[in-house]
């Protein structure tokens, strides 16, 4: 069958496709990385396993100094159309990890998008600079209409989404993967674990991309806890019927926390809301000290920050509260992705087969 590529297909008739169809066209050349849908299992678990092996060559000196050769040939644009702290700053050090140059624009304002430039412009301009763009922008599935404008260029570039409105946070989900994998390590990995999602799943991309990276492992369960006006969207609950995930909706989080191997927290996203909406009370999804008896003592307690105060700052010292590991892991998990954006994952392999010491 001839390669799906964004090239020879129109738009209109790309947005018609579903999210697992759009995938093949992400993965061919230039590689994007798009949606969570583009990646099995498979990928994740050599993605995860890239990162580990990034993470332990880095830890010497020689080992360091051999990763910053590995792409010292690229250079990165981060185009962050939207607020962000850990996404923006793990993407820069698995940048410089692997050697690459970086450049920025962090708020629209100060490109010349204010002179009246379209969107598609201002990115294209970039890309004239740059060997990749990692951008985070406002508006859902614009990340998408990037990657096929570059396909219709000379020169198309691959596309790194750092966040895509309500929708799509790819690069979140693959580190929440690979933080689950390790707290589950010694207990079977994430086949047949229950996960507990608690807080705004409407408006939460994390959520959504991350729910389906679960449905890929075998007998996971979710529970999607919410207020009723947050609850996940119809069609990723669509998603998940046809991959045959078994998943329940409640708005009782108490009577979840037992039966959870992971619960990810969410905080709610009012930016969203219309000036003068009516706040949502949010005080059940909540998790404090007062429930940490009733947790398993397995159980990983995940957020893709920042958070408010859906999760106390008492059980920050809990071995069960990952979230802060969750951060370190984004950047691995994000030099393994760029590596393998650019096909140089062979390279690490081979230097870890021949320098590493095992542990
Ligand atoms: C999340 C995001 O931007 O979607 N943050 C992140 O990337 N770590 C979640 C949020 O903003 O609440």
């Amino acid at each position: 069958m001839a390669e799906k590529t964004l090239s020879t297909i129109s738009w209109q008739d790309f947005q018609t496709l579903s999210l697992p169809d759009k995938g093949p066209y992400f993965q061919a050349p230039p590689h994007h990385t798009l949606i969570a849908q583009q990646f099995s299992r498979e990928d994740i678990e050599a993605l995860c396993e890239l990162a580990t092996r990034v993470k332990r060559i880095n830890k010497r000196r020689e080992g360091a100094n051999y990763l910053k050769t590995l792409l010292s040939d690229k250079r990165a644009m981060l185009y962050f159309a939207q607020p962000s702290s850990r996404t923006y700053l793990s993407h820069n050090a698995a940048c410089q990890i692997l050697g690459l140059d970086t450049m920025d624009v962090r708020d629209s304002k100060t490109s010349s998008e204010v002179k009246g430039e379209s969107p598609e412009d201002t990115v294209r301009t970039f890309s004239s600079y740059v060997d990749m763009i990692i951008m985070r922008h406002p508006v859902g599935g614009f990340a998408e209409r990037v990657a096929w404008m570059m396909a219709q260029t000379p020169r198309p570039i691959p596309i790194l989404n750092a966040g895509s409105g309500a929708d799509q946070h790819p690069t979140q989900a693959l580190l929440d993967v690979y933080t689950l994998l390790r707290s589950f390590e010694k207990i079977g990995g994430i086949d047949g674990k229950s996960v507990v999602f608690v807080g705004d799943l409407a408006r939460g991309r994390t959520v959504r991309s991350l729910a389906w990276l679960l449905s890929l492992f075998n007998g996971v369960k979710l529970y999607f806890v919410a207020p009723e006006q947050l609850q996940i969207g119809q069609d990723i609950l669509e998603l998940l019927d046809a991959a045959g995930t078994h998943y329940e909706l409640t708005q009782d989080f108490e009577s979840t926390m037992p039966e959870a191997d992971a619960i990810y927290m969410t905080r709610i996203q009012d930016e969203w809301d219309s000036e003068g909406a009516t706040t949502t009370d949010s005080s059940d999804f909540h998790i404090g000290a007062e429930h940490m008896d009733i947790l398993k003592p397995t159980c990983a307690i995940l957020h893709p920050l920042p958070r408010r105060q859906e999760v106390s700052t008492d059980i920050d010292n809990d071995s069960r509260a990952m979230y802060w590991r969750q951060m370190r892991n984004g950047m691995w998990i994000r030099a393994a992705l760029i590596l393998r954006t650019f096909h140089r994952e062979e390279e690490v392999h081979r230097y870890y087969d021949a320098y590493t010491p095992p542990g």
